[in-house]
């Protein structure tokens, strides 16, 4: 048998997976921040999830191919409490963001054509575009500027092969929105380019302090110049990555949409993946999700203060530094250059009784960053990264 080159993975294990694994063994109380699965994280609003799922319409199946109706009103309510009018018949459900993804590459990319992703981000996008092979183009986000997106050299990567631009805002692991003014530039770009936008707001909600509306509004709330797909799901809106339900909206300019509509609508027939339990459920499930964010935005902010204490507690010469961000279910912490990544989740596990990631997992510069899950139950992650901080400053001194 040939397998397809793109599943050619290197699937041996990593000097980092044998670093855990023997952490693991070593100290089997140790705390991990690397945990970002919110349903194994103590929170109490999720526990009657499955009994909104019990419904008796559930067991009828007559499937619509961009999702039923009712369900698609519900998204767009959920759009318009966030001051962004969306019209059912430009929302289409699928089972996750994932999915959407694959859908869109598969509606806008043949083989070898380019997708422009933001770096530092999410990992999956690699494997989500692998897998359609569609090539991924990374363009920067600065650093020094709160990782706010580069504009002239997004603009600057976009070429005959470029069918799509991601944003993520706010993005995985910054924790950062994309300016107003940055994505008016990039929509006018992509639109004389003829290029399409997909703006990925999976965590949109879950800010840390309300950092108003100019900055965190969503796309669905604009109008745009370029074909524009709003994504997002249950998987943070909710909380709730086991119910497998996401959605994507389409705007931009109206015959466009509806092309992109009515081919999307093939490609969603052609795998009908969204369950009917949770569609019937979504109405429920949505206007209970508050609560769960309220719960967990508390959380972040919670942790968020834990750390900052935790480094303040070290004097004003602290060896490492909390980069700010607005929202998300992560923070990075800036360590001292002395040793690599993997030396420092080395040392954190044995010293600190702590897991955290590296920073290169999300592309971002090497041997600079170690990135913290916010969800992690307070007493224990508070503990834990007291614990990280005086194990970094004591290997600085
Ligand atoms: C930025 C971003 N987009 C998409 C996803 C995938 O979401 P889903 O669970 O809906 O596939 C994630 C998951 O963490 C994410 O961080």
């Amino acid at each position: 048998v040939r397998f397809s080159e793109r599943t050619s993975w290197d699937l041996a294990s990593t000097h980092l997976s044998g670093v855990i694994a023997r952490a693991r063994a070593a100290r089997p109380d140790l705390v991990d921040l690397t945990e970002h699965n919110p349903t194994r994280v103590g929170l109490r609003e999720n526990a009657h999830l499955a009994e909104l799922l019990s419904s008796r319409a559930a067991a009828i199946y007559d499937p619509h191919p961009m999702g039923a109706r009712a369900a698609r009103q519900t998204v767009a309510g959920y759009y318009r409490d966030r001051s962004a009018q969306v019209d059912p018949e430009r929302i289409i459900l699928s089972a996750s963001t994932s999915e959407s993804y694959a859908w869109l590459f598969k509606l806008l990319c043949d083989p070898q054509d380019e997708v422009l992703v933001p770096s530092p981000s999410y990992p999956l996008f690699t494997y989500l575009a692998g897998l359609e092979s569609v090539r991924l183009r990374p363009y920067p986000l600065r650093r020094d500027e709160g990782f706010r997106v580069d504009t002239s050299s997004l603009i600057d990567r976009l070429d005959a092969r470029t069918r799509a631009v991601i944003m993520v805002h706010p993005n995985n692991p910054t924790g950062t929105f994309v300016r107003r003014d940055d994505a008016d530039a990039i929509d006018a770009a992509c639109a004389e380019r003829s290029v399409a936008v997909i703006a990925d707001e999976v965590f949109l909600d879950h800010t840390h302090r309300a950092p108003g509306p100019e900055l965190a509004s969503s796309f669905a709330a604009q109008e745009h110049a370029a074909l524009t797909f709003v994504l997002s799901g249950l998987s943070k809106v909710a909380c709730a990555p086991q119910l497998k339900l996401g959605w994507m909206v389409v705007t931009g300019p109206d015959a466009l949409a509806r092309a992109a509509l009515a081919r999307l609508e093939v490609i969603a027939d052609t795998y009908l993946s969204v369950s009917t339990p949770v569609q019937v459920a979504l109405a429920a499930i949505l206007a209970e999700s508050g609560a769960i964010r309220d719960e967990v935005c508390a959380r972040l902010r919670r942790n968020l203060a834990a750390l900052d204490a935790a480094i303040a507690d070290v004097g004003a010469h602290a060896p490492m530094r909390r980069l700010p961000a607005h929202a998300g279910w992560s923070v990075l912490l800036e360590v001292p250059r002395i040793y690599d990544e993997d030396r420092w989740i080395e040392i954190l596990a044995e010293e600190a009784g702590a897991l955290v990631m590296p920073g290169y997992f999300f592309d971002l510069e090497h041997g600079r960053t170690l990135v913290l899950s916010l969800l992690v139950e307070p007493e224990a992650f508070s503990a834990a990264v007291t614990a990280c901080v005086a194990t970094i400053a004591r290997h600085a001194s």
